[in-house]
C-alpha cells in the first residue's frame, strides 16, 4: 500500500470511528510494513482514540496483523522509533517485501522506512556489473539485496553497527539467496573500512544524513582511484529547488578536503523531513 493510500485509509477509518469534523482536524500518517501498520499519531488526537481507529483498521484490513504507534522521532546511533502497542497481536516481527525481495525485520529493534523505497530502485539501476561496493549504513540490507537482485556479479560491502540490524541482514542474504554477492560486516563503518576495506569500491553508499559529513573521508579511503559516492543528507531551506543546490554547495566544499576532482552526476528531494528541512541525495563521480 503507498503512503498516500494508506494515509486515506486512516482518514476513512477517522471519521467512521471520531466522526467527521474531529477526523478533519487529525494529521496521523499511517506506514504498512509487512503485516504490521505503524501509525504516527499527531498529537491533537488522544492515545484511547487513537486505539479505537487501531481496532477498526486490524477488523477492516484483514492481512494487517498488528498495529503499532510511534511515539519518537527515529533517534540514536542504531535510528530507531519508540512504539507503543495499539491492537491486533503483540508481534514486532514481520516480513517486508520490496521490488521483489523480502526482508524480515523488527520494527522495535531496526531501522525501517519504506519512504526509501524508489531511492533502493534507482541506486541498483545506476550499478554496472562486476563492480564492488561498500554500504557503510547497510540497515537489514535493502540497498545491498535489490542491487544484488538488479545487476550481476557484484560485490558489497554492507556495514551496520546495529547488531540486530546485522543479524537480519544475514537473514535476508539467505531469504534472498544473495550469498554469493553481499557481504554483511558487524562493526563501525569508519573502522571496518580503516582495518580491511580500503581502497576497494567502485562506489560508496552513505544512506545515513548524520554522518553525510564526518564519515566522509573513510567513504574516499574505501573508493579506488576513482568511483561514485551518493551521499543522503539533511538540509535547512526555504524551498525544494534551493535545498539541492545549497546542499552539493555545502558538500562539496567538504569533499575538496579529500578528493582532486568530482563531478555532480545527479541529485534530487528523497523527501521533506520537517518544515524547510529535506533530506537530499548527492550522486558524485571522484577522482582521488
Ligand atoms: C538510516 S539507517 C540505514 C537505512 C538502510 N540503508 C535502508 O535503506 O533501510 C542507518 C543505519 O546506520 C547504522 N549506523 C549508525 N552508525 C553507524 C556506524 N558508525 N557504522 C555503521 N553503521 C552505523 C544504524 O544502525 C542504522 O541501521
Amino acid at each position: 500500500m503507498s503512503s498516500n493510500s494508506g494515509n486515506k485509509l486512516l482518514r476513512r477509518l477517522a471519521c467512521k470511528v471520531l466522526g467527521v469534523e474531529k477526523a478533519k482536524k487529525i494529521w496521523s500518517r499511517i506506514e504498512i510494513i509487512g503485516d504490521i501498520a505503524v501509525i504516527r499519531k499527531s498529537p491533537n488526537i488522544s492515545m484511547a482514540e487513537i486505539r479505537k481507529i487501531a481496532e477498526e483498521l486490524v477488523n477492516e484490513i484483514t492481512y494487517v496483523k498488528s498495529v503499532w504507534c510511534a511515539i519518537s522521532e527515529v533517534k540514536g546511533t542504531f535510528r530507531l522509533r519508540e512504539y507503543v502497542h495499539l491492537a491486533g497481536q503483540r508481534k514486532s516481527e514481520t516480513i517486508y517485501v520490496e521490488h521483489g525481495c523480502k526482508f524480515k525485520l523488527d520494527i522495535t529493534k531496526v531501522y525501517i522506512s519504506p519512504a526509501l523505497n524508489y531511492e533502493h530502485k534507482r541506486i541498483a539501476n545506476t550499478v554496472k556489473p562486476g563492480e564492488t561496493i561498500v554500504n557503510m549504513f547497510a540497515g537489514i540490507g535493502l540497498f545491498s539485496i535489490i542491487i544484488a537482485k538488479t545487476v550481476k556479479h557484484v560485490k558489497i560491502y554492507s556495514i551496520d553497527i546495529n547488531p540486530y540490524a546485522y543479524k537480519y541482514m544475514v537473514e535476508n542474504v539467505m531469504l534472498n539467496k544473495v550469498e554469493n554477492y553481499v557481504i554483511p560486516i558487524l562493526g563501525d563503518a569508519a573502522e571496518v573500512i580503516t582495518e580491511k576495506l580500503v581502497g576497494v569500491a567502485d562506489r560508496v553508499l552513505m544512506p545515513l544524513p548524520e554522518l553525510a559529513i564526518s564519515y566522509l573521508k573513510y567513504a574516499i579511503l574505501s573508493m579506488k582511484n576513482k568511483g561514485f559516492l551518493h551521499a543522503y543528507l539533511f538540509i535547512r531551506s526555504i524551498g525544494k529547488r534551493e535545498s539541492l543546490e545549497e546542499a552539493h554547495k555545502m558538500y562539496a566544499k567538504e569533499l575538496e578536503k579529500y578528493v582532486k576532482d568530482y563531478e555532480l552526476i545527479f541529485s534530487r528531494v528523497v523527501r521533506s523531513v520537517g518544515p524547510r528541512k529535506y533530506q537530499v541525495v548527492l550522486d558524485y563521480y571522484v577522482k582521488k
